[in-house]
């Protein structure tokens, strides 16, 4: 059964007079969410207090959820799991990658990677000391890059700028060869392409859930590893709730059996329940089906603002198997233009220094808010009017 996208439009609540082309920085509320969310404030929490986490299975929500984004990002079931915040999941998988290469002390990452994850690499090196080093080159060089000094290779799937998307398989199996781990970040590609980490041969994959997938501001972020090295891995972060046995409070760690030791602290049960019902939506959906229908969008987008908007300059690949489920322009007073568009309902986001967002999120955008985005993104280049003072004074999020 192909996909219907009228019925997952159906089952977003979004604003009316609003165009929202930002579900690639922070997903809409899916219908179902707030009464999942009532329920679980009331019923569970209110009712069962602290026996919910048995009656109402919360302990086991990080794994059961891990099952539902396995699907969507092309992993094994029973290798994924929620918790904690995605720059702390790179921490993680990088911590135990480069454990598992000892003798090697070298990541090798791209300059179009998200800064948090080249952050929490610098800082993973200065706490090891003793000759780790974070290397970095632009993406059109990783592949020439991946040599026998690497220890993990460490990238972003889809540049959170350009939309730029790497090749998985390529790249994963020239680090492979030369002896090195390789470790995915998903947050632009889950549940906006079709990514496949088993096939793809990623050791370590993590992403976050607020974006395309919809859990909510701050919701938790998701890791995978793959089962051959499942019962091997060392978590560096070794938290209680990844220890094989939590309510034993043994004094040493002994890691939990496969995913469940990528565990670290207390599950977030109240994003989890939102992240949960959120996943609702994609339960009709063929990752085929939203990989399609996300190009014939930005293929639009493209073809109207090139036609419409000649001083605007594509920004990200024109070749869409090398593109994510984004598009951006660029234009020197991109920051004031966006707000331009925001004033009139169309929501996008600006990147320094001068990146025009969209994000094309087949779920809840039809060709129909293509065309009408376009219409009024030429109409605010033909008449200037984003040259205004109050559309070029910068907010804090931008
Ligand atoms: C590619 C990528 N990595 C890491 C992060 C950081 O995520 P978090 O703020 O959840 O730690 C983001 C945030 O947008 C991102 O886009």
């Amino acid at each position: 059964m192909p996909t219907d996208f009228a019925a997952t439009r159906a089952q977003f609540d979004l604003p009316e007079g609003i165009l929202y082309l930002d579900g690639n920085s922070l997903g809409p509320l899916p219908r179902n969410v707030a009464e999942r969310l009532a329920r679980t404030v009331t019923q569970e929490w209110g009712t069962m207090l602290i026996t919910g986490w048995n009656k109402a299975g919360w302990m086991d929500l990080p794994t059961r959820i891990g099952d539902r984004i396995a699907r969507i990002i092309g992993a094994e079931a029973g290798h994924v799991v929620l918790g904690d915040t995605l720059s702390i999941k790179v921490y993680q998988a990088l911590a135990s990658a480069l454990e598992m290469n000892p003798r090697r002390k070298v990541i090798l990452s791209d300059t179009g990677n998200f800064p948090s994850d080249l952050y929490m690499a610098e800082g993973l090196c200065r706490t090891l000391g003793d000759g780790y080093e974070l290397r970095t080159v632009a993406p059109e060089e990783v592949a020439d890059a991946i040599d026998d000094s690497v220890a993990v290779l460490m990238l972003t799937e889809v540049d959170y700028r350009t939309g730029r998307r790497h090749d998985m398989p390529a790249l994963t199996a020239k680090a492979h060869d030369v002896g090195a781990l390789a470790i995915w970040d998903l947050a632009h590609s889950a549940g906006a392409t079709d990514v496949k980490v088993a096939e793809g041969g990623a050791d370590f994959a993590v992403g976050c859930t607020y974006k395309y997938l919809n859990s909510g501001p701050g919701g938790p972020a998701f890791i995978y590893v793959a089962p051959r090295h499942a019962e091997t891995v060392r978590p560096a972060l070794s938290g209680w709730m990844g220890h094989e046995a939590p309510f034993a409070f043994d004094l040493s760690y002994r890691p939990g059996s496969g995913i469940e030791r990528m565990r670290v602290g207390t599950p977030p049960i109240l994003q989890l329940a939102a992240l949960d019902a959120a996943l609702d939506v994609w339960e009709g959906v063929e990752i085929a089906d939203l990989r399609a229908r996300s190009i014939e969008l930005c293929e639009a987008f493209i073809a109207g603002v090139e036609a419409r908007c000649p001083m605007l300059t594509l920004g990200s690949p024109r070749d869409p198997r090398q593109r994510g489920s984004q598009v951006s322009f660029r234009h020197p007073e991109g920051y004031a233009i966006m707000q331009a568009l925001i004033a009139r309902g169309v929501i996008g986001d600006f990147r320094a220094p001068d990146v025009l967002r969209f994000g094309f999120t087949p779920l809840y955008i039809g060709l129909d808010e293509v065309n009408a985005a376009v219409g009024i993104l030429a109409e605010i280049m033909a008449t200037d009017a984003w040259d205004t003072p109050e559309f070029k004074t910068r907010a804090k999020v931008t």
